[in-house]
C-alpha cells in the first residue's frame, strides 16, 4: 500500500493522564475515559507505555483500554519476556518496542536494533504470530532503519527527540540538521522497503510538529506530553467555573 501521499494520522499518548492519577494514588483522572475522549475528538489511535516500573500506566489500564477502544491501541513495551506475555494476552493492534532505563524521565534514545537482530527478529515474530503488528522506535539513522527492516518489523517510529530538543534550546541550525536526518531516514526506509510504515514521535509540540507532519511518507505521529500540557490550559478555565458551580449550588 502506498501511504506516501496521505496526511499523517495522530496517535495520542495518554501516559500522563495516568501520571497525574498515580501522583495521588487515587482512581482519577481515568486513562480509559481520556482515551475514549481523544478518540471522539479525532485521534486516530491511542498509545500507552506499560513501563517495567509501572510509573504511570498500570496493567489493568492496558486491558480496559484494549477492550473499549474503537480505533487502534499502540502498546509501547520494552522487549522483555514479561512484556511479551502481556502483549500476547492483550493483542493490541500495534506493539511498539522501545528501549527502557529505570532512571530515565522518558524514553531517551532509540532502540539499538542493529546490535540485537536475532533477539528482536524472534521477539517480533512471536508477536506477529498472534496477529500483532510491530513497530520499532529507532533513531533516524540508516543502520538502524535497515536493521529494523531485516528484523521483519511492520513499521518504524523515528525518534524526533533530538529535533525537538534543539528547537527548545533555540539552536535553529542544529534543529534543521535534525530535520534533514529524519527526512533522510524516511527516504532510506522507503527505498529499502516500500511496505514499511514510517511513524515518528517524541517531544512534538504545536510549535515543531508541522515540519515533521509535512514530510511525505510519514504514516502516523505519536504525541503525548505537549498535548496533555495543552489540555490543561484549554480546560482550566472550565474547571474553575465547574468548581465554583459545585461550591455554590443549593441542595
Ligand atoms: N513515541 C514513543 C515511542 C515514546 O516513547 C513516547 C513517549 O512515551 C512518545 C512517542 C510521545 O512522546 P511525547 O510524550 O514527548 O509526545
Amino acid at each position: 500500500m502506498n501511504h506516501s501521499t496521505q496526511k499523517p494520522l495522530l496517535g495520542v499518548n495518554i501516559d500522563h493522564v495516568a501520571t497525574l492519577r498515580q501522583a495521588r494514588g487515587v482512581d482519577y483522572p481515568s486513562p480509559v475515559a481520556a482515551a475514549l475522549l481523544c478518540e471522539q475528538a479525532g485521534a486516530d489511535g491511542i498509545t500507552i507505555h506499560l513501563r517495567e516500573d509501572r510509573r504511570h500506566i498500570q496493567d489493568a489500564d492496558v486491558y480496559e483500554i484494549a477492550k473499549q477502544l474503537t480505533t487502534r491501541l499502540n502498546l509501547e513495551i520494552a522487549a522483555t519476556t514479561e512484556m511479551l506475555e502481556i502483549a500476547r494476552k492483550v493483542k493490541p493492534f500495534w506493539v511498539c518496542l522501545v528501549p527502557e532505563k529505570r532512571a530515565e524521565l522518558t524514553t531517551e534514545g532509540g532502540l539499538d536494533v542493529a546490535n540485537q537482530i536475532d533477539y528482536l527478529s524472534d521477539y517480533i515474530s512471536q508477536l506477529q504470530k498472534v496477529g500483532i503488528k510491530v513497530s520499532l522506535f529507532i533513531d533516524p539513522d540508516e543502520t538502524q532503519v535497515k536493521a529494523a527492516i531485516t528484523c521483519g518489523a511492520d513499521a518504524i517510529e523515528l525518534h524526533t527527540g533530538s529535533y525537538a530538543e534543539q528547537g527548545l534550546a533555540g539552536n535553529v541550525e542544529s534543529q534543521n540538521a535534525e530535520l534533514e536526518r529524519i527526512k533522510a531516514a524516511v527516504a532510506i526506509a522507503q527505498q529499502t522497503d516500500s511496505e514499511l510504515l514510517i511513524n515518528a514521535g517524541h517531544g512534538l509540540t504545536r510549535d515543531n510538529v508541522n515540519a515533521i507532519a509535512q514530510i511525505e511518507g510519514i504514516y502516523e505521529l505519536n504525541i503525548g506530553h505537549a498535548l496533555i500540557a495543552d489540555a490543561v490550559f484549554s480546560g482550566l478555565a472550565q474547571a474553575v467555573a465547574m468548581m465554583k458551580a459545585a461550591m455554590y449550588h443549593q441542595g
